[in-house]
């Protein structure tokens, strides 16, 4: 134990001086934190803002239980040290300006929307002086029919090092899509625990909603989609395969830890948004008595944690109807995985086109790179036609730009979009207009400056 010590302080300096990012410098606050009593992480939340404010710290009862002997009582001192000095230290520098981003433009029309993306990524570099190292990685369905998997084994660790990733879309017409999306798009979301799937759907002004009587800015609600489990947990098999009596079983899985984080996040996210502070749960408890009753009691329980955030709990058949008749009344939506799909398809064209509509795959706690993407997916009907509309992909790196910190340049980028849209001249056909991609991001890089 005593040899420890030193070693330990001596890592402690050796990562100090190491530090360039706040990506990497929150990740390696979080293992030490870990470690730390509650105190020690409500003072870190506090210090640094709302995006650890979604941390469960249930989760780690154990580890505080062995924080009170042996080594770790070290790291819990070392931690106290660390909060009161290292927190002031000139080697933070809260404002990065180095980031790498990995770049995975996949099929379809995902090869046409990531580089609109990235040109408009670049160009903010410049303004803001802020460098983006963008690591293009050519995996999806033109991978598997070469490989014969999607991605390649180390896939991962290569994504693990990265601050963000940026993705287009996967699915392919002659490829079975179980097998393109569980082989790439899935296995990302889980592998780096990005729990909360945040789906913005405003309608901005200009836009025509296909719902009468709705105008620019009436429209303005975020789903956020359980992104891990549920009816997406992929627990199940086939039995007499192929036979008359074949049976297939599909397991949803529910867990309190999965659900209480996401719906958490969701009640964080009505604080913050500081809109209509309503939060909306969406389940079928009503038919399916385990894990949806689950999810009705937890969202019960973190709901009373919340007493100034108004709540209201829809089945899912009279929220599909409610997004049509009420759609304004909504500010946070939080649902299921599968139901956090198919209502952001519709919350998209209610607000009207997916061809907009943006989308965050977060790890809160920021252990793991986020992962950015459009709701669409890879549109094999207009792919390669020039005239996919990039925004839904702007804004999602716009989305990334604020959560690498970047507000200031994630605000321009909003702002850009909005003001392409007000104008009205650069319209792909998914909006009624003739533009094509490229118009579009002409468009938006004239507004952006
Ligand atoms: P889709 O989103 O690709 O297309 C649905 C409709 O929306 C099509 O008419 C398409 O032309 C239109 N559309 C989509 N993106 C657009 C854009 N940027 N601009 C203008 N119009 C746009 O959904 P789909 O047709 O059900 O699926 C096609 C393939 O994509 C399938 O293989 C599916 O599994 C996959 N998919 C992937 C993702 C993803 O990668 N995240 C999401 C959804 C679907
Ligand atoms: C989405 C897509 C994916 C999903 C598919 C392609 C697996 O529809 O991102 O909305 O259901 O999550
Ligand atoms: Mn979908």
């Amino acid at each position: 134990m005593d040899d420890s010590r030193p070693r330990f302080a001596r890592f402690i300096l050796d990562e100090i001086g190491s530090i360039r990012s706040p990506g990497k410098f929150e990740r390696q606050l979080w293992a030490w934190i870990e470690h730390g009593p509650r105190e020690n992480r409500e003072s870190f939340r506090n210090e640094h803002g709302p995006s650890f404010s979604f941390v469960d710290f249930s989760e780690h009862r154990q580890l505080l239980k062995k924080a009170k002997s042996g080594v770790f009582a070290w790291a819990l001192a070392s931690v106290r040290i660390l909060r009161s000095t290292l927190l002031q230290s000139t080697a933070y520098n809260p404002k990065m300006t180095n980031f790498s981003i990995a770049v995975i433009p996949g099929d379809g029309v995902g090869q046409e929307v990531v580089p609109a993306a990235l040109t408009v990524l670049k160009r903010i570099g410049q303004k803001y002086d802020v460098e983006f190292t963008f690591d293009n990685y050519e995996w999806g369905s033109d991978y598997y029919l070469q490989h014969g998997q999607m991605m390649p084994a180390d896939a991962l660790d290569k994504l693990r090092a990265s601050d963000a990733i940026l993705l287009g879309a996967i699915g392919h017409p002659d490829i079975p899509d179980n097998v393109t999306l569980n082989g790439l798009l899935l296995p990302i979301r889980r592998a780096f625990d990005q729990f909360a799937n945040v789906r913005p759907a405003v309608l901005y002004e200009g836009v025509q909603s296909p719902l009468a009587g709705r105008k620019g800015g009436d429209i303005n609600m975020v789903v956020v989609r359980e992104n891990t489990e549920g009816e997406y947990a992929q627990v199940g098999g086939f039995l007499y395969h192929d036979q008359p009596e074949e049976v297939a079983i599909q397991t949803a899985v529910f867990t309190r830890r999965g659900i209480e984080r996401v719906v958490r996040f969701s009640f964080e996210l009505a604080r913050n948004r500081n809109k209509k502070k309503r939060v909306t749960s969406i389940t079928k408890s009503n038919a399916q008595g385990y894990g949806m009753v689950l999810w009705d009691r937890v969202f019960q329980s973190v709901a009373s944690e919340y007493p100034e955030i108004e709540t209201e709990s829809l089945l899912v058949d009279a929220a599909a109807m409610n997004f049509v008749r009420r759609p304004e009344t909504f500010d946070v939506v939080v649902g299921s995985n599968l139901f956090g799909d198919i209502l952001s398809d519709l919350s998209a064209i209610v607000v009207g086109s997916i061809g907009l509509a943006a989308s965050a795959n977060l790890d809160p706690t920021r252990r793991f790179p986020s992962m950015f993407e459009p709701v669409h997916g890879s549109a094999p009907d207009i792919a390669g036609r020039g005239i996919a509309n990039p925004l839904a992909t702007i804004v999602s790196a716009g989305m990334m730009l604020d959560h690498l910190g970047l507000e200031e340049a994630a605000r321009l980028v909003d702002g850009s979009v909005t003001a392409v849209l007000a104008d009205g001249k650069a319209r792909t056909p998914d909006l009624g207009g003739t533009a094509t991609t490229a118009d579009v991001i002409a468009a938006v890089l004239e507004k952006i400056g």
